[in-house]
């Protein structure tokens, strides 16, 4: 079976053929130069850029895998969440694109395509795992029990772990998006500098906060001005990432053992983040864990993971009609 996997939730245009779990071609298209003027995504400019992106993506990943549109057997969307805007272009491009050339059309949510990522990369796990999914919309917990059936065990209650670095970015006067630059510089700086606020919110809680982490930044800095002293950037940054990191660890550990599951897996933009990395294959080992995360093109958006969530749910419960609407908060667990 070929799927054709359509991605458009936040500011990537994204698309994707794959023969059931084998990628054929996975192409996108980045708007990061248009809104890094602004610090954060500019949602109107995020749509308008996917309406011009969206047909010329999805000609190259045909071409790219040496197809033509006929010979795709599924189209696989992102339904939601995300952007209402965003999902708008590239669900409604897929309902056109299914309606005439009579091929059936799934909606995937985003987060199955997060957690299913790691089936893209060469090692792959075994159900059921822990996955922590962290991304400039989500922090959360998910216990997979298999390809379609996903448990949200905790999830943010403020500011998503990605939000957070692009956040403390901005604050920081590095440009957008803020993750990367800030683990960069994190690694010649001393995470020992400030300890910054951990917040592990009620005993055995799963949930996450990463607000206050950001209002300890944003006083570490005003303190700084006001002492007319200098900013150490890379000792805030490797400081505050040690902080993101080390709830971020400690919880999915936590709901592995609560859950007696002995696989963790990550996904999401954060989860490229080398120390997050680190300090996860170093704790797994330690709690007797196994401990899997994909290839970083495909931990930030991409739209291989989609065709992939999109084959696995279309073997379960086969196509979605063609009068569903886009949704902006997910609908797994
Ligand atoms: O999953 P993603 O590509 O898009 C969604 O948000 O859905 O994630 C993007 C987020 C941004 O907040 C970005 O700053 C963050 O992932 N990110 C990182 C790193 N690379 C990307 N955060 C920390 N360290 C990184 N290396």
């Amino acid at each position: 079976m070929l799927i054709l996997g359509i991605e458009t939730s936040c500011d990537d245009t994204a698309a994707a053929v794959l023969k059931e779990n084998e990628i054929l071609s996975n192409v996108l298209t980045s708007q990061d130069s248009i809104h890094t003027k602004f610090g954060g995504i500019v949602p109107e400019l995020a749509s308008r850029k996917h309406l011009q992106a969206i047909h010329p993506i999805v000609e190259t990943a045909l071409a790219n895998a040496g197809i033509k549109l006929s010979d795709i057997n599924l189209i696989a969307a992102t339904q939601g969440p995300g952007l209402i805007g965003s999902l708008l272009v590239g669900y409604s491009y897929s309902k056109a694109l299914s309606y005439v050339s009579k091929i059936p059309l799934v909606g995937v949510d985003h987060m199955a395509g997060h957690i299913l990522s790691i089936f893209l990369g060469r090692d792959k796990p075994t159900f059921p795992y822990i996955a922590l999914i962290v991304s400039g919309g989500t922090s959360s917990i998910y216990l997979a029990h298999n390809y379609n059936s996903f448990q949200l065990l905790g999830r943010t209650r403020d500011d998503a772990a990605g939000e957070a670095f692009d956040k403390v970015a901005k604050l920081l006067g590095l440009s957008y998006p803020g993750g990367p630059q800030v683990s960069e510089k994190a690694t010649n700086g001393n995470p020992e500098y400030v300890h910054f606020p951990r917040a592990w919110l009620d005993e055995n809680s799963l949930d996450f906060s990463f607000s206050g982490l950001k209002t300890a930044v944003l006083n570490h800095v005003h303190q700084q001005h006001r002492k007319d002293a200098e900013l150490c950037i890379n000792d805030i940054c490797a400081s505050f990432q040690e902080a993101v990191v080390e709830v971020l660890v400690t919880k999915t550990i936590l709901a592995a053992q609560h859950n007696n599951i002995g696989t963790v897996v990550i996904g999401g933009g954060v989860s490229a983040n080398p120390r997050l990395r680190e300090v996860f294959t170093e704790r797994c080992h330690k709690e007797g864990l196994f401990f899997y995360a994909p290839p970083p093109q495909y931990s930030t958006d991409n739209a291989a993971m989609i065709a992939l969530a999109g084959f696995y749910s279309f073997k379960d419960s086969g196509p979605n009609s063609l009068d569903e609407d886009v949704y902006s908060r997910s609908q797994l667990g």
